[in-house]
């Protein structure tokens, strides 16, 4: 039987689809060996496994010619001086792109490719982002109240590779300072 063309709305204040399929939740210890300090790290963990981001999933068969869509939520906070964040990852097939629409919040997104390239993009409400093919991606709340709050379409064969950025890291760090937010090279990138 053919699918059926389906709709669902992103209500406001929250924006969380009234419909979805899944609702992951990550937290802290999902984030291990990515937030510089790891002192404070280890001392927020000990407090409480904190809720970092949540994602709402629309279910669609994974495979080429499908999209899959949904709405990531980061909450505000930080880890030491570097702000709550996504694991980040890049696609399993890598030459496979998305898009983000940024609808709340502020932060950013940190993007880098094999090739060592790297973009670090400011997400504001009606910014639209073109992640292309092979560039990893990890979104960055940096408000200090406020989610924020992403709707993203991929194809439905990307699959997420997780485990290059768990060795790794991204090459470049979203931090507060005394001067305001700045974007700062990883010193431990690949150092694992
Ligand atoms: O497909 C994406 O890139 C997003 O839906 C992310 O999966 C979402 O923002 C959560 O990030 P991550 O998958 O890195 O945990
Ligand atoms: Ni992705």
């Amino acid at each position: 039987m053919p699918d059926l063309p389906f709709t669902f709305t992103l209500p406001t204040p929250e924006l969380i689809p009234s419909h979805y399929d899944n609702h992951i939740q990550r937290r802290l210890s999902a984030l291990k060996g990515q937030f510089l300090d790891e002192k404070a790290y280890a001392e927020m963990l000990g407090r409480e496994d904190t809720l970092l981001y949540e994602v709402y999933e629309i279910t669609r068969p994974q495979a080429a010619g499908e999209l899959l869509t949904g709405l990531s939520v980061v909450h505000p906070g930080k880890v030491g001086g570097e702000f709550f964040m996504t694991k980040g990852h890049f696609h399993a097939v890598l030459e496979t792109a998305e898009v983000y629409l940024c609808l709340k919040g502020e932060g950013f997104m940190v993007m880098e490719n094999p090739e060592g390239e790297c973009v670090v993009e400011r997400l504001a409400p009606g910014k639209v982002l073109y992640v292309p093919p092979r560039w990893a991606h990890r979104s960055v709340c940096t408000s200090r109240q406020e989610d924020l709050v992403t709707f993203f379409i991929y194809p439905g064969n990307s699959g997420h590779d997780y485990g290059t950025i768990e060795q790794q890291g991204f090459r470049k760090l979203v931090m507060d300072s005394p001067a305001g937010i700045v974007i700062v090279d990883n010193p431990r990138w690949n150092k694992k």
